[in-house]
């Protein structure tokens, strides 16, 4: 009897080690990297969350949260919001905005305070939820503590919270696309 030839074709040790990086290189086909989130803190009017919805549509929000928002506001039926944007993006009524937060999101208060970031030298985070303050009033100091920044837009009097809500999220695809067209060159 001869001596068995091991069989290196199906000796597991002998097979040759599975290439990983073609896995880890793999361009991602995402058009965008995570996403931005919008919520208001107790708003009043109807006119301003239908700018809101309007803009969250527009600048591809993902979500909009409105917490402990005035009852009478019905987002099915906004008259500044023709498009009606909650059929496209999911609005959520909470007592508390945290409660929605979704995982691993950044939230960012967005007011006028003294020791804010302004907002043209901020850096966005990968998945961001900005958080607006009522019309007649301003984000809760409960929730700025809770929030990892704040945000302002460097004006010398408060504006429309509609308009606001457009400038932050037109500032985040700007920045988006100005790092694309840098990355490309
Ligand atoms: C109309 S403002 C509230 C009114 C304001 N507290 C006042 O001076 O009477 C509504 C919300 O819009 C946002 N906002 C308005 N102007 C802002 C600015 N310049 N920078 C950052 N947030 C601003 C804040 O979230 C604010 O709570």
């Amino acid at each position: 009897m001869t001596e068995q030839e091991p069989n290196s074709v199906d000796d597991p040790r002998q097979r040759p080690r599975r290439r990983l990086d073609r896995f880890v290189n793999r361009r991602s086909t995402l058009t965008e990297r995570g996403y931005g989130c919008v919520a208001l803190d107790r708003p009043k009017d109807s006119v301003n969350v239908g700018h809101v919805l309007r803009a969250a549509l527009g600048f591809e929000a993902r979500m909009v949260i409105l917490a402990e928002a005035d009852p009478e506001i019905d987002v099915q039926k906004l008259k500044t919001d023709p498009g009606r944007a909650y059929r496209h993006v999911p609005v959520l009524r909470v007592d508390d905005i945290f409660d929605a937060l979704p995982e691993d999101c950044t939230p960012v208060a967005i007011e006028l305070t003294d020791d804010a970031i302004d907002l043209p030298t901020f850096v966005h985070p990968e998945r961001a939820c900005y958080i607006f303050g009522p019309e007649n009033g301003s984000v809760s100091p409960e929730i700025i503590q809770r929030c990892q920044m704040t945000v302002k837009i460097p004006t010398v009097m408060s504006l429309n919270l509609g308009m606001t809500v457009n400038i932050v999220l037109y500032d985040r695809l700007a920045k988006r696309d100005r790092s694309r067209v840098s990355q490309a060159e």
